[in-house]
């Protein structure tokens, strides 16, 4: 065990810090200089994504933050309408399914019990054809699907999903990105976009670099019972997989909001004792994000604020800290601050002393409904 381990202390460590190899080898051979390779998604893929006016993408837990990270992402660069659910839910519901729709399920393990009888409910249900993203290509999932983009994120042993999660979000940039060229995304726009990406790895190693000042920031959460993530378009699923990570790990009731939802109710919560941690890209949405943080800072409530390098933001906004991230270009950005969330619920979880690696009452994989 420690051998595997190696230098870092936990599992869960280790994987963090594996990401950028992880998202490398997921793209590897599978995006050039001059964009997505062909045949990526299997050779029966062509006919299928020429055709496809419609997305439900359906997963679990982690998997799921990244189907809604794959949502902004896919009706921006190609205009198909995308909807995302959990797949308890969606195996249930007495779901619409419009012509030329494409089944997406979204697994590490590829043994998830309602994922996978959310696909086998699919194939009931008249779409297109089904397509998994999946770490494990021998899985159920993966077996059982018509397309497939596997991510090369190697064994996850902690059970708080980590690189799986930034190489599903890779795959998803992958299919984004080729869903576009086919939907008719400027040509300039695409290339650009494939070279943000191709530069992913990179900008997720530098964020790595951000985790002593994480470690400081770790301390202030100690003591505390509860915590409140903002993020805002792409980045509120990055606030929800936030909260997830520290709630599963460090047992603090943690929940995300999009940020302009502040006022609808959770501001009623906001006080000393309440830490609020804020993904601030750099981008139009910024200026808003910023008016949501006054508002915190007006109640009392502790700010700590991970911001793009290029975003303008005075030291004043956030009072307990503000670290700087270069999240690259809007498309990876969502990628790249994932990063220090995973890094601060791991920190908060040691030094509240929890098993990392096996928090209470969690399953890697659950096979059972
Ligand atoms: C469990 C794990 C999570 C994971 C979820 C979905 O809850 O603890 O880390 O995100 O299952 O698992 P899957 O293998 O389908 O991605």
């Amino acid at each position: 065990d420690s051998v595997e381990r190696g230098e870092y202390r936990h599992y869960m460590q280790k994987e963090i810090f594996e990401q950028p190899r992880a998202v490398a080898d997921t793209l590897e051979g599978r995006i050039g200089p001059h964009g997505v390779l062909p045949n990526i998604f299997g050779i029966d893929a062509d006919p299928i994504l020429d055709k496809t006016r419609g997305i439900h993408i359906v997963a679990c837990g982690t998997s799921y933050h990244a189907g809604m990270v794959a949502k902004y992402w896919i009706e921006e660069l190609a205009r198909i309408p995308v909807v995302v659910e959990v797949a308890s839910e969606y195996r249930y519901r007495d779901v619409v399914v419009p012509e030329n729709t494409l089944f997406v399920a979204v697994s590490q393990s590829g043994e998830t019990a309602d994922t996978l009888a959310a696909m086998r409910e699919s194939r009931r249900r008249g779409y297109l054809a089904t397509f998994a993203i999946c770490n494990v290509p021998e899985s159920s999932v993966v077996r059982e699907s018509d397309l497939r983009l596997m991510t090369r994120a190697g064994p996850e042993i902690g059970v708080a999903s980590t690189k799986a999660f930034t190489t599903q979000l890779a795959a998803f940039a992958l299919l984004a990105l080729d869903l576009g060229r086919r939907r008719g995304l400027d040509g300039a726009r695409y290339l650009d976009h494939c070279k943000e990406l191709q530069s992913l790895p990179r900008y997720i190693e530098n964020a790595l670099k951000s985790e002593p000042e994480v470690l400081k920031i770790a301390d202030h959460f100690i003591n505390k019972q509860h915590a409140l993530f903002l993020g805002r378009g792409a980045q509120y699923p990055v606030a929800l997989e936030g909260s997830l990570k520290l709630k599963e790990i460090s047992y603090i009731h943690a929940e995300a909001y999009p940020a302009g939802e502040l006022k609808h109710g959770p501001l009623a919560l906001v006080d000393e004792n309440m830490p609020i941690v804020a993904v601030a890209p750099n981008g139009p949405l910024l200026d808003k994000l910023k008016s949501n943080l006054q508002e915190v800072r007006a109640r009392g409530g502790e700010l700590i604020v991970f911001a793009d390098e290029r975003a303008e933001m005075d030291t004043e906004t956030a009072h307990v800290a503000t670290v700087r991230v270069d999240g690259g270009g809007d498309l990876i950005a969502p990628a790249v601050f994932t990063v220090p969330m995973q890094l601060l619920a791991y920190h908060v979880a040691v030094q509240r002393g929890t098993d990392v690696d096996q928090p209470r009452n969690l399953a890697k994989s659950v096979t059972v409904e």
